[in-house]
């Protein structure tokens, strides 16, 4: 008889495992079909191959699904705690902890001798990891951008053994219509990391020039599309609800392309809000202070414009014999297409050391 362990999370997150058991006689019964069927048929990151597992096998434990939990699943977990190589005793910065994946793993191997630094731009995140990590006299929690954080720890002196950088919007956000990063869900246009920053999306939406929008939905987005999109938004302010924005490119672009184009638009959107290509050039400026020597960075990014800032940041940095940084990486570290984890299909690391 086969077992078959489905981890759909990391088991210091206290979420309980899914056991299917496969390959036996006895079918599963009506009730644990639909049991299972429910409760997790509708979570998009459910792969093929599980769903073909469940049909054959028997739900043993039921299981809530990361979006039920509100948790977020930590990406390329296995390739970041490679690259990073955690040890006892070490001290670890994550400069994008959200709700805290990646960085229980770390604290974890770390162990009590550890320190860790956990830095967010989202207050959401932030109750999160008081909830999880605000016991641990050994955590400190930065309520901030990752740029300002930085800037204020290497005055502070301090560094770290490993950095992590995991950049962009993470599942809850997409998650709660209220945050309005997401097109499939109605809410307010807003898409604000930090719920402190006073431009929303549709303050861009409702104010910029049909030649802005159509820079950014076309250098951030790559939207071939962009100017068209741009004048049809001018064209029908004020815009203020996903909904709203979502129906015109909808009747701009067509039934046939909005499948693609809306990803692309809010995706693009999102980054103008948060300025995160200007937050990840001026983070890559200071982060090999952040390091001790020897220390490890890894940097997470899911756009192919990050991608090749991180790129070219780790190029020069460990070029000839000034080098501050040698690469671990000569290509990035790519999220499988078969991942559980959707975010994970587009996720690129790159790792280097001081
Ligand atoms: C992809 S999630 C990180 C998930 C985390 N690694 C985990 O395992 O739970 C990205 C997080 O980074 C935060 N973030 C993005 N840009 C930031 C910035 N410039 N400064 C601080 N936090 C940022 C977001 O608010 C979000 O919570």
């Amino acid at each position: 008889m086969r077992i078959i362990l489905i981890r759909y999370h990391n088991n210091s997150m206290n979420i309980p495992y899914l056991l299917v058991r496969n390959k036996q006689k006895q079918k599963p019964s009506q009730k644990q079909k639909t049991d299972y069927w429910a409760g997790t048929l509708d979570e998009k990151w459910i792969t093929k191959r599980v769903v073909i597992d469940m049909t054959v096998g028997l739900v043993m434990t039921k299981q809530k699904t990361p979006h039920q939990n509100k948790q977020h699943h930590p990406v390329l977990l296995e390739s970041v705690l490679q690259v990073l190589s955690p040890k006892a005793g070490q001290s670890y910065l994550d400069l994008t902890a959200g709700y805290g994946g990646h960085a229980s793993e770390v604290l974890d191997i770390i162990g009590e001798s550890g320190s860790a630094t956990l830095v967010d731009r989202d207050a959401n995140a932030i109750t999160e990891l008081k909830k999880r990590f605000g016991d641990n006299e050994n955590v400190e929690l930065l309520h901030t951008d990752f740029v300002t954080a930085a800037t204020g720890l290497i005055r502070k002196g301090k560094q770290f053994d490993m950095v992590l950088a995991d950049i962009g919007v993470s599942s809850p956000h997409l998650d709660m219509p209220e945050r309005g990063f997401s097109y499939a869900r109605e809410g307010p246009l807003d898409m604000r990391m930090d719920q402190q920053q006073a431009t929303t999306a549709a303050d861009l939406i409702n104010t910029m020039s049909e030649d802005e929008l159509t820079h950014i939905f076309r250098s951030y987005g790559e939207e071939p599309r962009a100017r068209r999109i741009a004048r049809a938004i001018t064209t029908h302010r004020p815009i203020n609800r996903t909904s709203q924005l979502a129906a015109i490119v909808e009747d701009t672009v067509g039934k046939r392309y909005v499948g693609g184009t809306l990803p692309r638009v809010f995706q693009a959107l999102r980054i103008a809000v948060n300025d995160e290509l200007g937050q990840l050039s001026l983070l890559l400026t200071v982060l090999p202070k952040l390091l001790k020597p020897g220390g490890r960075m890894a940097i997470i990014s899911f756009h192919s414009l990050e991608d090749r800032l991180v790129k070219q940041f780790i190029k020069q940095a460990s070029y000839g014999l000034e080098a501050t940084l040698a690469n671990l990486t000569k290509k990035p570290i790519k999220g499988s297409k078969n991942d559980l984890h959707p975010r994970a299909r587009s996720a690129m690391l790159r790792a280097a050391v001081k």
